[in-house]
């Protein structure tokens, strides 16, 4: 008889004791029902590392790692589930599914193969026009050679490869496309950047349009097998050594930005490739650079001021969306044991250039100088709120500013060093110190879950997560979790459905969770069915591990609290997404200003729901 995966897996589990797996790698005293010892995933002096048995979980309270027997095995011998599946499977001489098949690795050999073949063809076709233009750039044979620059001509590729190729891999490997039956090169009268993965192969391209008023101006492979854009980072093979040497990694925005600098002997740069940044691109680096140490190098142009911040803020959400970075301030970074914490600075020279044209007008000994002096974001962000003060106009204008700015104040953790920046904001907006400091506060506390049981570290853990809103949707997937809940996990699933979940996490979780509602005997289960479901995705993971936290607060409650706790946090959600909707149509409103008849049906709109929020609020 066939055994299926899953069934592989839950076998594997029910054999595998998790105080004894945890026990290889941590020393676990007993304390009640749980097990505690010194966490294996970050550093730390006092235990706050535990292993429950009876849920055949870990987590630790530090840093929010957590999971099951299986993904302690994972994270702590660097394997993937199918490595851990199968290693299991043998010593246990279990049998193996007949359908084990491999992620399809000749498939994935032959797109390697094409892209190099690909790589070579374009480098062999660079000339002329488009040469002289890279060396006029500043582009040496050398830095040319390097980098492996080439050029997609007219067409040439396909027929080129289509005899050693074939063309389904051809077009998987984004080299091709299909048009009206036929293939067509997909990269054409463009300079070709081949893009490396962390080993060196070449698995995708970058093309600069070399003709006026070509658009796109950057073409890109689209994803495939072999390349996945938002966990891949321009130049990190060559970047590696530096950036772990150096123990600090500069992020850039361009393919030329990135070839000037390592050119120039700036070697630990990386850029993105043509997306924004994802919380994977920031593991990624934290990976290769111990101390986290992360600066920002984007264009300096007066559009590219307002780059500068946009991408900090992607990167503050890549942070969040990690769970547990906390930052921007000097003090917290040394003192920390958090194994995301980081710190970020901005290399922002006055000259308005990017960092392509900078090093190669004014040098590398230049921009290094701009590099040692680089500010952290927080002292960036918060001096760029100030300078707009300037253009201060209206009370309101003052209201908005300061908005804009506690949320940066906030996030410094230090209360001393709040203290100052507080006071210094303070007086340059000739504003109350007290009522900033409260203003402050007032968020802090929004960040804490309302909780029945306020042990701190429930607090610690749920405080950590963003938004109101996710919150909300946390405190409500939690009550899955509860142990033994008053209500049955069919009346969870119904109650939580009168309302949506948002972000795709959470909406993955939420779907997994309501088909185990209808199949799992208890908690216990739920949680292992959970973990095993996720095992491969290690962001799910930590969601769960912290939603499993978040339900030890329900955790004993009447029917009656239970209830109360899904009706408070629905309510909540609603709320955040109404005030969401009401900022939405007030930007509206705004921009059709000068449409009588527009303006008119917005203005209804926004008293709608003005009424309804009021009604929600009585
Ligand atoms: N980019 C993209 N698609 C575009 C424009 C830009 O993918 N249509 C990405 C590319 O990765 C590019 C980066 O954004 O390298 C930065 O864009 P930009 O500043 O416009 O280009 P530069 O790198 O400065 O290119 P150049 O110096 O050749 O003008
Ligand atoms: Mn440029």
């Amino acid at each position: 008889m066939a055994t299926t995966l899953e069934e592989l897996t839950s076998q594997i589990k029910d054999r595998l004791d998790i105080v004894d797996v945890v026990s290889r790698q941590v020393i676990l005293k007993k304390s009640g029902s749980h097990f505690w010892g010194l966490c294996p995933f970050h550093k730390e002096k006092t235990p706050s590392f535990s292993v429950n048995p009876s849920l055949g979980i870990y987590k630790c309270f530090g840093c929010g790692e957590g999971g099951d027997s299986l993904s302690f095995i994972m994270k702590t011998e660097n394997k993937d589930f199918m490595d851990v599946i199968k290693e299991y499977a043998e010593r246990f001489n279990l049998q193996m599914p007949d359908n084990f098949k491999k992620t399809d690795k000749s498939l994935k050999d032959e797109l390697m193969k094409a892209c190099s073949a690909a790589a070579e063809f374009y480098k062999r076709n660079l000339s002329g026009e488009p040469l002289k233009y890279l060396h006029e750039r500043g582009m040496t044979d050398e830095i040319i050679d390097k980098f492996g620059l080439g050029l997609a001509g007219n067409s040439g590729l396909y027929e080129k490869l289509k005899n050693t190729f074939t063309a389904d891999v051809l077009e998987k490997a984004g080299l091709v496309i299909e048009r009206d039956g036929r293939y067509i090169d997909r990269f054409r009268n463009r300079i070709i950047i081949p893009i490396q993965n962390e080993n060196g192969e070449t698995v995708a391209f970058g093309a600069r349009a070399i003709e006026k008023d070509q658009t796109p101006k950057y073409l890109n492979s689209p994803d495939s097998l072999i390349y996945n854009k938002s966990k891949l980072l321009y130049g990190l093979f060559t970047a590696k050594d530096a950036i772990k040497s150096e123990d600090c990694v500069i992020l850039m925005e361009g393919y030329f930005d990135v070839i000037a600098a390592q050119s120039h002997g700036i070697e630990n740069c990386v850029a993105s490739c043509g997306t924004s940044l994802t919380p994977d691109h920031i593991k990624l680096l934290s990976r290769y650079t111990q101390s986290r140490k992360i600066y920002l190098s984007f264009d300096t142009d007066s559009a590219g001021q307002k780059a500068t911040n946009r991408n900090a803020e992607l990167i503050k959400e890549a942070f969040e969306g990690l769970g547990n970075i906390k930052q921007f301030d000097e003090s917290y970074i040394s003192s920390t044991e958090d194994k995301y914490a980081c710190e970020i600075r901005v290399i922002s020279p006055p000259e308005g250039k990017d960092p392509d044209e900078f090093i190669r007008s004014t040098g590398a000994a230049s921009y290094k100088k701009y590099m040692e002096h680089a500010p952290l974001l927080i002292d960036f962000q918060f001096n760029n709120l100030l300078n707009e003060k300037n253009t201060l106009k209206t009370p309101q204008d003052k209201v908005k500013l300061v908005k804009k700015l506690i949320p940066v104040l906030h996030e410094i953790r230090n209360e001393i060093i709040r203290g100052e920046y507080v006071r210094m904001a303070a007086a340059a907006l000739d504003i109350d110190e007290n009522s900033l400091l409260l203003e402050i506060r007032k968020m802090n506390d929004a960040h804490i879950v309302q909780t029945v049981n306020n042990e701190d570290r429930i607090v610690t853990i749920v405080t950590k997560s963003s938004g109101e809103e996710e919150k909300a949707q946390k405190n409500l997937l939690s009550l899955f979790l509860v142990t033994n809940p008053p209500i049955s996990y069919g009346e969870i699933k119904e109650m939580t459905d009168r309302v949506g979940f948002s972000g795709e996490t959470l909406i993955n979780v939420k779907s997994t969770l309501d088909k185990l509602a209808n199949t799992v005997k208890n908690t216990r289960e739920a949680i292992e069915q959970l973990y095993s479901q996720f095992a491969q995705d290690e962001d799910t993971r930590k969601i769960i591990t912290e939603l499993i936290s978040v339900s030890e607060a329900f955790q004993n409650l009447t029917r009656q609290d239970f209830t109360t706790v899904v009706e408070e946090n629905i309510k909540r959600l609603n709320r955040c997404r109404e005030e969401k909707e009401y900022a939405k149509n007030r930007e509206l409103y705004k921009s059709v200003n000068n449409d009588d008849e527009k303006a008119r049906q917005e203005q209804l709109k926004l008293r709608d729901n003005i009424m309804n929020r009021r009604q929600l609020n009585d």
